[in-house]
């Protein structure tokens, strides 16, 4: 079978329906510009937006467990009010002086302008891949 070469390279297409299991976090227009919110508990999640991107990753910096969602945003980075590491806000990768694993990250979907967030944490590119503890759950409807 041959696949139809893609002349754009814009990436895969917006997504049309929520992803299923999905956190509903609320409208995009709602979700401050520049600034980090934490928008769950369990698992501590927090997100930044840029214009029509957003990025979610572990609101728990690896250091020392300080909240990363009242620290600082600068462009793609935060830097974590405890001890002032600094992360990337969409890849989750460690660029300050410690010595720390990546963030979790988690994937984002914005549909007909309100803001879906999968709770199943991407593993960070140094750790190991590991099965989502909540995929048993949506599977089966109840928990292990
Ligand atoms: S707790 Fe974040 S850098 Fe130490």
């Amino acid at each position: 079978m041959k696949v139809p070469f893609r002349r754009d390279h814009s990436g895969p297409p917006p997504p049309t329906a929520p992803p299923e299991g999905a956190l509903r976090v609320g409208a995009l227009a709602d979700v401050p510009e520049g600034t980090v919110r934490r928008i769950a508990d369990r698992p501590a999640i927090a997100l930044v937006r840029h214009g029509d991107t957003v990025h979610a990753f572990e609101d728990r910096c690896p250091h020392a467990g300080a909240l990363l969602s009242r620290g600082t945003v600068a462009g793609d980075e935060i830097t974590c009010p405890s001890h002032r590491g600094i992360f990337r806000v969409d890849t989750g990768k460690s660029l300050g002086d410690f010595n720390c694993r990546a963030l979790r990250t988690y994937a984002v979907a914005v549909v007909d302008g309100i803001v879906y967030v999968d709770t199943c944490a991407r593993a960070p590119r140094d750790a190991k891949r590991g099965k989502c503890p909540d995929a048993e759950t949506r599977a089966t409807g109840r928990s292990a």
